[in-house]
């Protein structure tokens, strides 16, 4: 069936992308990330999206079970909310013995001037003085990177933005492995896509450090909650005084979930003092419920049923597993590495 469809449409470039498994998914990660894997897996691309466990304990190793916990969490996220695993390939970045060994392969070819000047590495390091997270495997987390996108040979990158300098260290990397062993992996380009403005319940910047973020999928009365909490325009000190939905964070979360009637509905009763905070809030707590229940039971049902999604996953290992090994013995032969091919 998989094989039908990649044959219909042999150009398409194969997409390749995956989250660090480091916390529960919050709607930041949905509207900037997981929706577009769900719109490029239905324009028929052939996709694989990978829990990248070993990335998350670059930073987490002293929280190691909850990063499984993690895994399974965010990969039933990703299936309650639209992601296919009939038409994608969903993966745990831990279960590909292969991948581990580009890494080693990529390893060497990787100047560690080259990650000494990875931005994200020395943004960290003045974080990473308080959280002990100086370690190897945390600096070389590009080159895990890069190997995660070449095993799979994937050509284009759904990302944020913030991991544009990631790709461009992935894509020297390969070019280096190319030039020196007369192949070609290919190179990979991160799709951006734009993404909407999602801050955090105090209008600040989405961030589990900052206690504000909204998660993707929770109970409604929660929800409630949540939204109940969350910071709005200081100008409406008063029921009566107007204010200004571009300077309230819940106007953009509105955005996300509300049609164009309400939004309209929102800025005129906002400038007008019309409506209150209270029915605003009101109505956009239904409308994300609208949006968020279906998902939420279908990821209940994933995380109860231990054996369905189990057997979700082995599938998906498998396939990507498939497909690692062919490229790692390509690797190898172009290596004319065969000191250990005597099986
Ligand atoms: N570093 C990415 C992030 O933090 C996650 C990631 C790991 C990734 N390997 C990848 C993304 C390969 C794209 C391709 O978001
Ligand atoms: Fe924000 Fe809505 Fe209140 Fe306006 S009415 S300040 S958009 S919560």
């Amino acid at each position: 069936m998989t094989e039908q469809k990649s044959e219909k449409k042999p150009a398409m470039k194969r997409v390749m992308s995956g989250m660090r498994t480091t916390g529960s998914l919050h709607i930041g990660n949905y509207f900037g990330s997981l929706i577009n894997y769900v719109k490029l897996q239905n324009e028929g691309y052939e996709c694989f999206f990978g829990a990248m466990d070993w990335h998350a304990l670059t930073t987490s190793y002293r929280d190691s079970e909850s990063v499984g916990n993690y895994t399974r969490d965010i990969i039933a996220d990703w299936l309650a909310w639209g992601v296919d695993p009939e038409k994608s390939v969903v993966y745990i970045q831990s279960k590909l013995p292969e991948l581990l060994e580009l890494t080693m392969v990529f390893a060497n070819l990787t100047p560690m001037g080259w990650l000494e000047r990875v931005t994200t590495w020395k943004d960290a390091i003045e974080e990473m003085k308080s959280t002990d997270t100086h370690n190897l495997g945390r600096f070389m987390y590009p080159v895990l990177q890069a190997a995660d996108i070449a095993i799979f040979n994937g050509e284009a990158v759904p990302v944020g933005k913030d991991q544009v300098p990631h790709l461009e260290l992935s894509r020297d990397i390969i070019q280096r492995f190319n030039r020196i062993y007369g192949v070609t992996l290919k190179e990979p380009q991160p799709l951006l896509t734009e993404n909407p403005l999602v801050p955090g319940t105090d209008g600040r910047k989405m961030s589990k450090s900052y206690g504000n973020i909204i998660p993707l999928t929770e109970e409604a009365k929660s929800s409630e909650k949540r939204i109940k909490k969350m910071q709005t325009d200081p100008a409406r000190v008063r029921r009566e005084d107007p204010g200004e939905p571009t300077k309230c964070p819940v106007y953009y979360i509105h955005k996300l979930y509300s049609s164009d009637d309400d939004l309209a509905w929102v800025e005129k009763g906002c400038r007008s003092a019309g409506i209150g905070c209270g029915d605003c809030k009101g109505r956009l707590i239904e409308n994300r419920e609208k949006v968020m229940s279906g998902p939420r039971q279908r990821k209940n049902e994933l995380l109860n049923n231990k054996q369905e999604l189990d057997s979700i996953l082995s599938r998906g290992c498998d396939r990507a597993r498939a497909e690692a090994a062919k490229t790692m013995a390509s690797v190898r032969k172009a290596m004319k590495w065969s000191g250990g091919s005597f099986s």
